[in-house]
């Protein structure tokens, strides 16, 4: 496995395995890797020849007073857990790389954006579709792995592949969680131990909602009544959302009906978690 810092480097490569005919796999992601990417990579390798993964802390997605700064980084465990999944490239560029001083694009999806995880993170969604955007021209990927953890994020970037006519399948892979249910992720690390165990409230109160849908519930806003009591029912959550709406287009739904998106971000003290499960009836 190689690890390549400059986008002249990674595009030789690529134009060589390319010419050999190889199919590209590629994963993007924030680093401090566990096996929710680990899943994405196994996926890559399946349907793939060469699975490329990008390891980018990416400014422009986060806000002015979110953790952009302290966000957790460990190449040296990273390599080692990408080397043993069999990714043949990582892609890490500096921030200069990816933006130099000069930089003055942005691509922005309307609406789906401004919803959900928008709503309290403006701006957010401009800077992962411009990074997604930019790192499949450098990548020109077949095929590029993501995770239904983030389900906003998934809608919002196949829109962005459809309406730009970007030339490569978006595969969505489920969510990996731990053995208590809790979804995996690069921030769980922040988690105090009490705060640990009380975000196990978010898959719990999701599942059960679940449940009351599977047993003739339809009404979202009961479901939204249950799930933010139960959440509140635990030390440090603070609700950011708990919503119901349309798993493809994100509007909101008053009645629970086709297949539906129920979607929450809960802060434990400083952190901010997400978790959502989609329901078909
Ligand atoms: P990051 O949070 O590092 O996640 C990288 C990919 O892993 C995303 O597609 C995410 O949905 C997926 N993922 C994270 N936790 C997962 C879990 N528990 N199960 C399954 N998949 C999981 O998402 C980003 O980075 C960034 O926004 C990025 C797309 C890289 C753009 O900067």
């Amino acid at each position: 496995m190689r690890v390549i810092e400059k986008i002249s480097d990674l595009k030789a490569v690529i134009r060589s395995q390319k010419l050999s005919g190889k199919i590209i796999g590629f994963v993007p992601t924030m680093g401090y890797l566990h096996e929710g990417h680990i899943s994405l990579v196994k996926a890559s390798k399946d349907e793939n020849d060469f699975t490329i993964m990008s390891i980018f802390v990416n400014p422009t997605q986060f806000g002015p007073n979110e953790d952009f700064e302290k966000y957790p980084r460990d190449m040296a465990r990273d390599s080692k857990m990408a080397e043993e999944a069999g990714v043949d490239i990582i892609f890490a560029p500096t921030r200069e790389e990816m933006y130099p001083d000069s930089y003055k694009t942005y691509i922005e999806v309307e609406d789906i954006t401004g919803v959900l995880c928008g709503k309290t993170r403006p701006g957010h969604f401009k800077g992962v579709t411009t990074v997604v955007a930019k790192l499949f021209n450098i990548v020109e990927p077949d095929k590029a792995y993501f995770g239904q953890k983030d389900a906003q994020q998934v809608i919002v970037i196949k829109k962005m592949v459809r309406d730009l006519n970007m030339n490569l399948e978006v595969v969505i892979c489920p969510i990996i969680r731990e053995y208590d249910g809790l979804a995996m992720s690069s921030r769980n690390s922040y988690l105090s131990t009490g705060e640990r165990k009380a975000a196990v409230i978010l898959s719990k109160s999701l599942f059960e909602a679940k449940e009351l849908i599977k047993n003739g519930e339809r009404d979202a806003s009961k479901l939204i009544k249950y799930i933010s009591e139960r959440i509140s029912t635990v030390d440090f959550a603070e609700i950011d959302y708990v919503e119901i709406t349309d798993a493809e287009n994100l509007e909101e739904v008053e009645m629970i009906n086709g297949k539906v998106l129920i979607a929450l971000a809960v802060r434990f003290g400083k952190t901010r978690l997400i978790d959502n499960v989609v329901v078909e009836v």
